[in-house]
């Protein structure tokens, strides 16, 4: 089966194709393009300008994964492309490409929540370095981190999804994003803060770890963001080293609250796998603690390999590959996104 997957749901037009035989999954091309440059001028994306960016995207970067995979569109089996949650006019040009393409070539299509996604990204797949060599064995306990989502989800098979907790305001990535830009970092910071703070002293400053010691499974990261920020306010200038610390002392805070709250959910379901999934598990300081965590608690943690951190389409087919769906051809007459979709079966 070759499966043509699709995302456009936040600030990334990605396409690539898998091939699946019987349980095994293939990469055989995977293309990715960021919006990143587009949305820095602004501090963050917007919407409708990333709706603009994919539209102008989306062909040539359809074309080049299929170049790349040395296929031409009638021997693509199933289109698989993210329906939501997302930004409503970004997924509107992924959908809306994949219903074009599967009308003319009468392909079926396979709608994907992004969610899903990232966390069966963590399933192996050959041809993508880091990729697990085998499956996870259920119960897993996933924590998805992303620029939009902090989730814990109880993974009891593919396609049984619970959410364990959940964010009550700032996503993880966000926290990072906008402490980023308090100390006048380019977007989208977390990858700036993790590279100051591995010259940082992680114990320099105390931020506060909201709801940690609460024992419900959800996470709150805007009080942690605005403690930063008076700390800021409070200092005239920041030099380098303070940055450094900041920066370090910011991401232990992070840190500590995401482990302590994946700790309890080990607890709580005692899974026999944990997973770190989406852009922040991109983070080295959080795959080291996690992976310190994992050993101690005697769960075998499966990480994302570092090209599936972020946003991509290699995870969207990975969905449809997994269900092993054949999809449907009729549904492109009534595709539409679904901006505010739980994973939540
Ligand atoms: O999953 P993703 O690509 O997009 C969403 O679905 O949101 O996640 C993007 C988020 C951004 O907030 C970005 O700052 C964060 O992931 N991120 C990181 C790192 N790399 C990306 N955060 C912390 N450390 C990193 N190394
Ligand atoms: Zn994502």
């Amino acid at each position: 089966m070759i499966i043509l997957g699709i995302e456009t749901s936040c600030d990334d037009t990605a396409v690539s194709v898998i091939k699946t035989i019987r349980e095994h999954m293939q990469s055989i091309s995977h293309v990715r393009f960021s919006q990143i440059k587009t949305h820095a001028k602004y501090g963050g994306v917007i919407p409708e300008v990333a709706a603009r960016e994919h539209a102008v995207t989306i062909i040539p970067t359809l074309d080049s994964a299929l170049k790349k995979a040395r296929l031409t569109m009638d021997k693509i089996d199933i289109i698989a492309v993210t329906q939501g949650p997302g930004l409503a006019p970004a997924l509107s040009v992924g959908i809306d490409t994949a219903r074009v393409f599967s009308a003319i070539y009468k392909i079926p299509i396979v709608p994907v929540h992004h969610i899903e996604g990232h966390m069966l990204s963590v399933w192996p797949i050959k041809g993508i370095a880091g990729s697990a060599k085998t499956a996870p064995h259920f119960p897993m306990v996933s924590l998805v981190v992303s620029g939009g989502h902090t989730l814990l989800v109880l993974i009891k098979k593919i396609g049984s999804y619970k959410i364990l907790g959940s964010t009550c305001d700032d996503a993880a990535g966000e926290a990072f994003d906008k402490v980023a830009t308090l100390m006048e970092l380019p977007y989208p910071g977390g990858p700036h803060i993790s590279k100051l703070a591995k010259s940082g002293n992680r114990r320099a400053f105390e931020f506060p770890r909201p709801m940690m010691h609460q024992p419900n499974l959800d996470f709150s990261f805007s009080g942690l963001k605005t403690a930063v920020r008076y700390f800021i306010d409070a200092r005239k200038t920041l030099h380098k080293k303070l940055k450094c610390d900041i920066a370090a002392s910011f991401e232990e805070a992070v840190a500590d609250v995401l482990v302590t709250k994946t700790e309890k959910a080990i607890q709580q379901y005692t899974p026999r796998s944990l997973s770190l999934v989406g852009g922040v598990s991109a983070n080295s300081y959080l795959r080291k603690r996690l992976q310190r965590s994992a050993k101690l608690k005697k769960v075998q943690l499966y990480l994302a390999p570092p090209l599936l951190c972020q946003d991509n389409a290699t995870m969207i087919a990975m969905v449809a590959g997994l269900h092993k769906t054949k999809g449907s051809v009729s549904i492109w007459k009534k595709l539409n996104p679904k901006p505010t979709w739980s994973v939540s079966s």
